[in-house]
């Protein structure tokens, strides 16, 4: 949620800064703007546009490149909107009202109307409606109070807000300075070579192509950045922090869209190799032909994952769909007690956590605020937390005890695709490993589902070729208004995850259903212009589904149904179907959601949106 860079250094700083944004455009992309400086007292050059990235570059490219060269340290922010509605005015930096200092911030400063009011008191004036604004002019409130020392005024403005916070502030006097702090929002600093550049960003994608020596800044800490000396970094209470650097490995490969027209499109077809990449030295078959799960997170944390008798999921969004499929997965294989929850319900309702429970934190970005606070609860209460989480470094797999990434690389397109196939698949490797630990699942089941599991790969690419009957099915289904999904079982996750695909990208309605409850409600709504989006897959509830898609076709229901391949008995009820491989009932999901994903991304598509980036939403939601 809202993207930061930063750089200082001896480059030009705003093809650096904008290059970071278009990169981090994924955040939110209400508005955007940059923030340059190179010379002593000279007041910032600063730039501001309203919507996508591409309008500011446009703006920034006026400015004439002798002056450009010698603009060697910038600041700049890609938006989602909290306070104030999207606009220039309200687009970061903000500037003191002095003109000294500039800053850009991600999160929420929640006790900003009282700071305002005592800021107005003092004479301070705010041109934004945003608690940015707030923060920059506390900040220099105390920068003018105290000799103009920008480390100290950001600790004391700091001290003084209540809330979230990722920024970075600089100052007119000193171009050479940049200080940066973070609070439950994340905040990376690359390294330059001997500490001549640096970089900043809301995650490490901007800075790989310059570096890989990061800093992961901690909560409640402040760096202070100046070329030509190592980084420093104190605590809030202004004592010394320990600094580490680490080393970090993105590929930037996946960074582009590499031929396809969209991140989503990548992303979904991307997901044969991602499961590869899961799997990877983690599903191992052994010479004899058997096959072992080997987790590095179990082995070292074996005696208390097995001595759990409760396990609470907690994640938002695709994230919380996966823990569905995980709950079901940990409680055929391990018989233990799974409850998966609303990571933001679960923070607030004094939850019963005890000891030896285990919380399992499920997120693609890492960075997701609720569940971040989920967390910090499960922590406090001696819970141990297991994450399952894609970003590498980030806060979320910092704050675990122990955990699994899923390793599908960089999820770009706003929609989660790869991210929900990974976590599945996590979630399998781990209830197959804990189910043989505790000896609650057979061999003869654990080698039967491992080697199955080994085929997802193939299997996927088979129902990847579907890609254009698929595309040719959507473009009926760009009319409707409402859809329903259902499924049951493993399936019933799945109706929920294509439903909020769809809504996500084409602004269609859609609620997902287990089968089974339509008829308590939601099957007043059936008619023929309504499509129902059925997963009638070959498992132990096919012939409950079957009835199921009787009562809606007694109603003149249209049904799009994805069955098992051969399924002859379906193919003659229904016109519109799509096939996947036949496979053991607990992996369907890898299979069953590729064409709910390629539906949704097609019609998205056809009603000519933007699927990368859809209104209204962010990738990363780093506020609650
Ligand atoms: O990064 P996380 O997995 O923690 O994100 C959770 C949700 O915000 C995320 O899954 C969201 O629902 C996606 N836009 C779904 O496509």
């Amino acid at each position: 949620m809202c993207g930061i860079v930063g750089y200082i250094g001896h480059q030009s700083a705003a093809p650096i800064l904008i290059k970071g944004l278009h990169q981090l455009e994924y955040r939110g992309y209400d508005s955007a703007g940059i923030a340059l400086s190179g010379k002593e007292q000279q007041a910032f050059h600063l730039f501001k546009a309203k919507g996508k990235v591409s309008n500011l570059e446009a703006k920034v490219s006026s400015v004439d490149s002798a002056e450009s060269a010698s603009l060697t340290t910038g600041i700049g922010h890609t938006r989602w909107a909290t306070h104030g509605e999207p606009s220039e005015t309200n687009a970061h930096p903000h500037l003191s009202m002095s003109g000294e200092l500039a800053l850009v911030h991600n999160g929420i400063i929640e006790n900003y109307q009282l700071l305002k009011e005592q800021l107005s008191g003092y004479g301070y004036q705010f041109k934004s409606q945003t608690d940015t604004e707030v923060l920059v002019q506390l900040i220099d409130y105390f920068y003018q109070k105290n000799g103009k020392q920008l480390m100290k005024a950001v600790s004391q403005a700091l001290n003084k807000a209540i809330g979230a916070y990722a920024i970075v502030v600089m100052e007119q006097s000193n171009p050479n300075h940049l200080v940066a702090a973070r609070k439950a929002s994340p905040l990376v600093i690359g390294i330059g070579k001997d500490n001549e550049e640096f970089f900043l960003g809301s995650d490490a994608t901007p800075l790989v192509e310059y570096t890989h020596k990061v800093i992961y800044l901690d909560d409640e800490q402040i760096a202070d950045i100046q070329p030509g000396t190592a980084v420093t970094i104190t605590n809030l209470d202004e004592s010394l922090a320990n600094v580490n650097i680490k080393d970090v490995d993105i590929d930037i490969s996946a960074l582009s869209k590499g031929g396809f027209p969209h991140f989503m499109q990548k992303e979904i077809f991307e997901q044969p190799h991602c499961i590869e990449n899961s799997m990877r030295g983690r599903v191992i078959q052994r010479e004899d032909g058997l096959y072992e799960i080997k987790l590095s997170a179990l082995t070292n944390f074996k005696a208390k994952l097995i001595r759990a008798r409760h396990v609470i999921i907690v994640a938002c969004g695709t994230s919380w769909h996966a823990g569905l499929i995980g709950k079901q997965l940990i409680e055929e294989m391990c018989r233990i007690r799974v409850e998966v929850e609303y990571a933001s319900e679960f923070r607030y309702r004094n939850p019963v956590i005890e000891k030896d429970d285990v919380v399992i934190a499920i997120s693609q970005s890492g960075e997701t605020a609720d569940t971040l606070a989920a967390i910090q609860l499960a922590k406090s209460e001696g819970a141990l937390v297991f994450g399952i989480v894609n970003g590498v470094g980030s806060s979320i797999a910092r704050a675990a005890d122990t955990g699994i990434y899923i390793h599908v690389g960089p999820e770009i397109g706003v929609a989660s695709t790869k991210a929900f196939t990974g976590q599945i698949t996590v979630l399998t490797m781990l209830a197959l490993a804990l189910g043989n630990a505790l000896g609650t699942i057979s061999e003869e089941k654990f080698q039967n589902i491992c080697s199955q599991l080994t085929t997802i790969p193939e299997k996927m690419e088979m129902v990847l070729k579907q890609n254009d009957k698929i595309e040719q099915l959507s473009e009926r289904f760009t009319y409707a208004k409402n859809f329903l999904y259902l499924g049951r079982g493993y399936n019933y996750p799945v109706a929920l995850e294509g439903a909020l695909k769809l809504k996500e990208i084409s602004y269609i309605h859609a609620e997902g259903y287990p089968a089974a409850e339509m008829k308590h409600g939601p099957i007043a709504l059936v008619d023929k212009e309504m499509p129902i989006v059925t997963i009638a897959t070959h498992d132990e509830l096919y012939h409950k589904i079957i009835s199921n898609m009787q009562e809606v076709q007694s109603r003149n229901g249209s049904i799009l149904a994805i069955i098992t391949e051969g399924d002859d008995e379906v193919k003659r009820m229904v016109s519109e179907y799509v096939e996947i491989p036949s496979i053991h009932s607990c992996l369907v999901p890898l299979l069953s959601v590729l064409p709910m994903q390629l539906l949704a991304y097609h019609v998205a598509v056809k009603k000519g949106l933007n699927v990368d980036m859809p209104r209204n939403l962010a990738k990363s939601v780093t506020v609650e």
